[in-house]
């Protein structure tokens, strides 16, 4: 039986792996509307993720005994000024995520819920690599600045990259 402390945290949770979910749908729409096929279909993708890690806590929460929470979601953002604009809020919204993971952490170290710590070092390794893929790309669109022929080719050879290709297990 899970704490009310700890089914609180990861009903938290659930919002912000919803919310990202949401978000990156936004963005992935905007990318497509802007003749950005391969950032679009990065985006999607990236957007199912987040659904996947949400949809991971609801079951966890569930099998424990607690209650999932669907929570209601307000509108995502739906114009950014540029690619890198666009890289540099989810950048930043990975960096945001990891630190409510680390809370969350936390929070199991205090109440002695070893099961649940263990449940979330899943979402810690996941963290590492999605953060340092979105400092990559950032990287990248920061060499490749305004030019169009490297950002085409960017926008190409985006397509084919995955967050899943890099983490271990999901
Ligand atoms: Fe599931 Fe990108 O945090």
């Amino acid at each position: 039986m899970l704490k009310d402390k700890i089914e609180q945290a990861l009903n938290d949770q659930i919002r912000i792996e919803a919310e990202s979910s949401q978000i990156y749908l936004a963005m992935a729409s905007w990318a497509e509307t802007e003749g950005l096929g391969g950032a679009a279909q990065f985006l999607y993708r990236h957007s199912d993720e987040e659904r996947m890690h949400m949809l991971k806590i609801v079951q966890y929460v569930n099998e424990r005994g607690g209650k999932a929470i669907i929570p209601a979601l307000s509108a995502p953002e739906k114009n950014y000024k540029s690619l890198t604009n666009l890289f540099q809020t989810l950048l930043s919204h990975e960096i945001m995520v990891s630190g409510e993971i680390n809370n969350l952490v936390e929070i199991c170290l205090n109440e002695k819920d070893y099961t649940t710590h263990n449940f979330m070092q899943w979402y810690v390794a996941e963290q590492i690599e999605e953060e340092a893929l979105a400092r990559t790309i950032m990287d990248k669109l920061r060499m490749i600045g305004e030019d169009k022929g490297g950002l085409y080719l960017f926008d190409r050879d985006i397509e084919s990259i995955s967050i899943a290709q890099n983490t271990t297990q999901k």
